[in-house]
């Protein structure tokens, strides 16, 4: 089978928690690989049929491939188009993977009531985070002093080893906070799933790229195309 359009198009799903909902969303739409499963661990898949491939990165790069035109359409979280403000256009909140991005501090065990400090009553603290732009943008808006540490991962230890007194991380269940005993000070935002497509894609792969949107928003009840 071939598509209306025979466009080449290549399509970054991200590594980590959203490449399941990826795959699916893309099986529903028939781009799919027999190979292409969440635990994976080849990178590039060319699906039969369409003249479209596939390519797993990890969730921080889906944006430079897109920007870059290495990648026509990417899957990637909200956070980090927050984070890396990429030059792409966002035309589809796909909804899943919803997850909170928030500043969290050591907190009172849970026996007593939560109080935790609040942002106003801070001198110059070390926030750890791998969302060091977000967390610069949040403490400019409050007039506040920070120092931020970036890290790559596993931020929730920074407080308890002394390298940070507060955390800017995502959240979803909110289990890893409560076991790092870290109780939440104020959310920043919320991230969900998008699609986002490379500004020349858009306009030279007009007719396969919108197709792709729109069949993507086809699949969402409160789904969206933008420009
Ligand atoms: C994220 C985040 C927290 C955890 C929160 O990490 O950094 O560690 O998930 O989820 P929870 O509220 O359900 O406990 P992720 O698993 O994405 O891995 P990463 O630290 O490598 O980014």
């Amino acid at each position: 089978m071939t598509t209306a359009n025979t466009d080449p198009v290549t399509i970054a799903l991200p590594k980590g928690r959203l490449l399941e909902g990826s795959i699916a969303l893309c099986a529903k739409i028939g781009l799919s690989h027999p190979e292409l499963t969440p635990a994976t661990r080849q990178l590039s898949f060319q699906v039969a049929g369409h003249a479209t491939q596939l390519v797993i990165v990890r969730d921080a790069d889906v944006p430079t491939y897109v920007e870059y035109g290495t990648a026509d359409i990417g899957i990637v979280g909200k956070d980090r188009l927050l984070e890396q403000r990429p030059a792409v256009y966002e035309p589809l909140d796909l909804g899943f993977g919803l997850c909170r991005i928030v500043l969290a501090e050591p907190g009172v065990s849970r026996a007593q009531p939560a109080r935790p400090a609040r942002p106003t009553r801070w001198t110059t603290r070390r926030v750890a985070t791998k969302y060091p732009n977000i967390t610069e943008r949040y403490f400019l808006r409050k007039g506040l002093p920070v120092e931020i540490i970036k890290l790559s991962g596993t931020i929730e230890l920074a407080p308890l080893v002394g390298l940070a007194d507060q955390i800017v991380d995502i959240v979803d269940t909110g289990a890893t906070l409560r076991a790092h005993q870290l109780v939440e000070v104020e959310e920043l935002a919320r991230s969900t799933a998008r699609v986002i497509v490379n500004r020349a894609s858009m306009k030279t792969k007009h007719h396969r790229v919108r197709q792709i949107i729109q069949q993507l928003a086809g699949l969402q009840p409160a789904g969206s195309v933008g420009g």
